[in-house]
């Protein structure tokens, strides 16, 4: 494992590297720990003028895209060449994938560069798993399908840890439309990973049968937020919704039943959301821009969180300390 704390601060061994990053269940809680106190380290090396570090100098990073993405894919890149990574960024839209070429071939087509690793989106749930089995690099999955978002999970600890101080014992109301969200999954495994609760809050069409197993519990009442520490905003995520299903009665309904209000926030409360967001719709617009709000502070963890992602998969043994970390 990398470990990029003073020598004095060091006391757990190295770990065994993990190869890939393709869903939360590859992580055990100390990997949880040492992901987001890298993550810490790292942010403080964004403070000063030269951000650029070399700890990755000569390796490829490969962005590769089949949805769109501004966060996720931004984040990524800026990752890599923060810590001096060459970047390839290939989404399907304008590449060869519009002429048929499928994702396997894709993969193996990229490879041929040695990437280092490959970062991958796609709707189909198990395409990370897929390159994995297809290419030598470290895969890790950006979002596949409804099914997981590991990196979104560990960005979303980041930003409660430095908000709230902890992560342990902590209540998450996570409101919205869970049913097509790889951001819930993911997050619901995080939180029961560090110690934290969680309870589902959306009408029942939205809620997943047999969710409960995952480790959350389940309500339709918006009430329930009222005792959270976190209230954690979900898109209505009407692209992945059936044509003709009715989820919900109405936009309009939804909103006036589920949405988030500041009348359903209450003093001390943080509220959070993946984005992009359907302002107006599941979250208004007084509470996005709200001091109550860490919205843009998940953006700014997207960044540390995914360079200590880099940093854990491509780096083994403890290595300098460049001076300017060692300065808090
Ligand atoms: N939260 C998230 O995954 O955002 P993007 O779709 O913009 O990457």
């Amino acid at each position: 494992m990398a470990d990029i704390r003073l020598a004095d601060e060091r006391e757990a061994p190295p770990r065994p590297l993990r190869r890939h990053l393709l869903g939360v269940s590859d992580l055990q809680r100390a990997d949880v720990t040492r992901i987001l106190d890298t993550a810490a380290t790292l942010s403080r090396s964004l403070e000063r003028e030269v951000k650029k570090l070399p700890a990755l100098r000569g390796r490829l990073v490969v962005n590769l895209f089949y949805e769109s993405s501004t966060r996720t894919l931004s984040s990524f890149d800026l990752a890599a060449k923060r810590l001096s990574a060459d970047t390839m960024s290939v989404r399907s839209s304008g590449s060869s994938v519009d002429k048929g070429e499928s994702l396997k071939d894709t993969a193996v087509t990229l490879a041929a560069y040695d990437p280092d690793v490959i970062v991958i989106r796609h709707p189909q749930i198990g395409a990370p798993q897929l390159v994995a089995s297809v290419t030598g690099a470290h895969v890790v999955n950006a979002g596949d399908g409804k099914h997981q978002h590991p990196t979104q999970a560990l960005l979303d600890l980041h930003t409660m840890q430095q908000a709230l101080g902890r992560l342990e014992g902590l209540h998450v109301a996570i409101v919205g439309d869970v049913l097509h969200s790889r951001v819930a999954r993911s997050l619901i495994e995080a939180l029961a990973l560090v110690g934290a609760r969680s309870t589902l809050v959306a009408p029942p069409t939205l809620i997943p049968r047999g969710i409960e197993a995952m480790g959350c519990e389940t309500t339709s009442d918006i009430a329930a937020v009222a005792s959270a520490d976190v209230i954690y905003v979900l898109r209505m995520q009407q692209e992945r919704m059936l044509a003709g299903a009715a989820y919900v009665p109405s936009l309009r309904e939804y909103t006036a039943l589920w949405g988030i209000t500041p009348e359903r926030v209450r003093p001390g409360q943080v509220v959070m959301h993946p984005g992009p967001m359907n302002r107006g719709v599941e979250i208004d617009p007084r509470v996005a821009d709200s001091e109550a709000a860490l919205i843009t502070s998940q953006v700014r963890s997207g960044l540390v969180v995914r360079m200590a992602v880099l940093y854990d998969l491509l780096t083994s043994g403890p290595v300098e300390v460049p001076v300017a970390l060692e300065v808090a």
